[in-house]
Formats: C-alpha cells, structure tokens, sequence
C-alpha cells in the first residue's frame, strides 16, 4: 500500500481551487455575482451561466473553489436537491440562491451543509456580504461535516453487447487523461464483466466478498482490491466463476459507491442493468447514469423500460442515452432520427459504429481512444465525455453573455 494512495480525495497533488466560482441563472445574479469578484479581485471568468446540475457536474473535475455561488433557482426541498447541496457543501464553502421564501426550505438548505440561502433577486451587496460570512465558516464544522465526496457516473446496457464496458472504459480513461483528477473505476459484473480485459490486467481479489458483506467496505478494502491502471486511474474488478453465482448484500451497490466517492474524485461505474433494478438506492449515490443502447428495435424498447422505471425511483439521477454502433454498415438498425423520436428522453450522443477500431483496441488491450483518438468512435467518445464534464451550457444570451464576458 503506497502512502499516495491513503491520501484523501478529492485534492491531487499540486491542486488549489479558484477562491471563487459562482453558477447562477439569470441576468441579475450573474450581475451582483460579478460585481462581487470584482470587488474582491477574483476571477470574473469564474461566473458562470447554470444552476446546481452545472455546479454538480465539476464536482470532482476541478479541484472546488474556496467559495461557491449556486443558484438552486426554482428547486425546492427534494431528497435530489439536499443531497446535491450536501456533496457541494462538503467540497466548498456554499453560498446558494433561490427563487422561494420559504423558511422550511431555508433550513433545509443551511441543514445539509449550506453557508446561506438567499431569496431572489439578490444584490450585490447582500451578496457580498453572504460571501463573507461563508467565508468564516472554519472548514470541517459545516452542519455535519460530512466526507468529502467525488462525482459518480454509471454507465449501463440497455442490452448486452450494446458496448457499455467500451463506453464506461473510455470515460474512465479520457476523465483521467484529461482532467488529471483520480478515477475509480468499477466493474459490477463480477461474473462476465470484461473490464479488466480491455485494459490487459488481472482483476484483483476481494470485490465479491465486498459485494457479498458490504459492512466490510471501507478504504483498506480499496488499497486490496484496486489494480492500477496508470497516474490516476485504478480499477475495481472480478472474474468470478459460473458455477457459484455471488449474491450482493442488502445496500451493497450503495455501499461500495459511497465509500469510492470518498477515495476518488470521479468514480466509473460498469453497472449491469439487473443491479439497478435490484438496488435502486444505489442510485442516490449517482450523479449521472448512461444508459448504452444499440440502434435496434429490442434496444429501444429497453431503452425505454428503463427510463420509465428510473423515473419511479427516489434519487434518480441525471440521465444519459447513448446510442453505440451507430451508422451504415451494422445490420437491423433504426435511424437515429427514428430512435430519437420513440426515445422518452433526448438522445445525448451517438458512437459510430467501428468494428476495425474496437477490434484494434481490445487487440491492444487498451481503452478505444486511447488506441484510436482520431478515429470517429474516439471522438465520439471524447465529446461524451466533454459533454459529461462541462462546467455548464454555453447558453450565453442577451445581457448575461455581456456580463459573463461573451
Ligand atoms: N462503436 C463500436 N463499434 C464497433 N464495435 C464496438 C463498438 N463499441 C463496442 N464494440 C464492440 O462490441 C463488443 C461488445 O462491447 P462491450 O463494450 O463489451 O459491450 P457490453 O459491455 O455492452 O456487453 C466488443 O467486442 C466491442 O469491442
Ligand atoms: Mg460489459
């Protein structure tokens, strides 16, 4: 066990965060926002169009600024939005915005770890000032100090073969490249899973037992278990044998998320569909879910299944269809127009489809782009993970685009 690797995440080595960022969502915060950086000397650039998903989505991929505005906009007090509150407010001090006077949620708020909750439309001076008090809140005393966690995206198949190990691989891998920030990834397929394949290792030992007894995760079990695939990349895997089919434990899926939240600052989860379904509370711990489909008929279908029983669940998070092997050449699809219609969600991206590429990769036991960057599947792949890393719509209007400096 490497002392590098009992360091706590979410800070690298080297990482110092901005001392201020702010993701509001209308002209006249962005205004007071911006007056606020000015007055202190920070970063205007910092200021930036979006809400708590914007803000959520940079956990773990920028190391957190010492202050953070978020605008929760028209949010009220859902289990999504405290726990989203929550995991902010244990990487930074947080300032938020809303559009409701409304006490409960005020309390609510400040409750999960918020410095402040301010009412709408809100000036700069009120800003300031609540900028200020966040400030002096000692690091470590927010309401329950909870553990610094990272961001989780999983990735799971609409059906087997639509290439969700390929695409879970490859955000893997590019999130590490190119952000330079740790990356857990876990391969819940304990039976079939081909994680560890792809990147040409040995699993390591002990993923069933802690799938099985998940009371024995904690950080020794990840120091044991997890294989190093690079600077900033481990992997979490097992290969199982058929004859003795593991039995996850109550809890178990939430559990092991958890705690790899608390060690990496993005955690990739391989996540089979029947696990989702089993242990929807492991979803709480996800701050976005990709689900992998082909571009067939059956693919949509369950595409579909699946989207309509995510939105029955408690904690759901923000969802992302993929369609995988997409373009001429790959037998019995539908057009993605097509696709996109029936589909009850938007469609977030295509990978076209590159049997050449993919059969190059697995031959050279590497992640798609990191053996074809240039191809079509690897850019497709690395704009996936632009779109899932992005600090926040570039949706720069009017006044907001002036004063955000577009
Ligand atoms: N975009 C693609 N074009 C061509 N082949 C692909 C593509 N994506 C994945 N594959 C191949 O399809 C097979 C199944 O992919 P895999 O990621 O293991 O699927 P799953 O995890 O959904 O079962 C693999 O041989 C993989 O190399
Ligand atoms: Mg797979």
């Amino acid at each position: 066990m490497s002392l590098a690797k009992l360091k706590p995440v979410p800070e690298e080595p080297g990482d110092a965060g901005e001392a201020f960022a702010a993701f509001v969502a209308d002209d006249a915060s962005a205004q007071a926002a911006n007056a606020v950086a000015r007055q202190r000397g920070w970063d205007t650039g910092e200021v930036r169009h979006g809400d708590l998903s914007a803000a959520l989505r940079q956990l773990g991929i920028v190391p957190p600024a010492a202050v953070t505005v978020v605008d929760l906009d028209d949010a009220t007090a859902t289990e999504r939005t405290l726990s989203a509150v929550r995991d902010l407010a244990a990487a930074t001090r947080l300032v938020t915005l809303g559009t409701h006077n409304d006490v409960e949620l005020y309390r609510r708020v400040v409750d999960a770890g918020a410095a402040d909750y301010l009412v709408k439309p809100v000036d700069a001076e009120t800003l300031a000032d609540a900028v200020a008090r966040a400030e002096q809140q000692v690091s470590g005393t927010h309401a329950q100090a909870p553990a610094q966690r990272g961001r989780c995206i999983a990735v799971t198949g609409a059906r087997g073969g639509a290439g969700t190990t390929t695409v879970a691989a490859s955000l893997a891998w590019l999130i590490a490249e190119t952000h330079a920030r740790s990356v857990g990834l876990l391969d819940l397929d304990l039976q079939f899973g081909n994680m560890a394949l792809s990147f040409d290792v040995e699993p390591g030992s002990g993923l069933r037992e802690a799938v099985e007894d998940p009371e024995r995760v904690d950080e020794i079990f990840i120091d044991r278990t997890a294989v190093s695939l690079g600077d900033h990349l481990d992997l979490l895997a097992a290969e199982e044998s058929l004859d003795d089919v593991p039995a996850p434990g109550e809890h178990a899926v939430a559990r092991l998320l958890a705690t790899l939240r608390e060690r990496y600052n993005v955690t990739l989860v391989d996540l089979p569909r029947a696990l989702v379904a089993e242990q929807p509370d492991g979803l709480e711990q996800i701050s976005d879910l990709v689900i992998v489909s082909d571009l067939s008929l059956v693919g949509l279908r369950d595409t579909n299944r699946l989207l309509r029983f995510l939105s029955h669940q408690p904690g759901v998070p923000q969802l992302h269809v993929v369609a995988n092997r997409a373009g001429r050449g790959s037998k019995g699809q539908v057009a993605v127009t097509e696709f996109q219609r029936e589909l009850e969600t938007g469609l977030t991206r295509t990978v076209s489809f590159e049997p050449e590429v993919a059969a190059k990769a697995e031959m050279a036991g590497k992640p798609l782009p990191a053996a074809a960057a240039k191809s079509r599947a690897g850019r497709d792949l690395h704009r996936l993970m632009a779109d899932l890393t992005a600090p926040a719509a570039s949706r720069r209007r009017g006044l907001l685009a002036r004063l955000l400096g577009g």
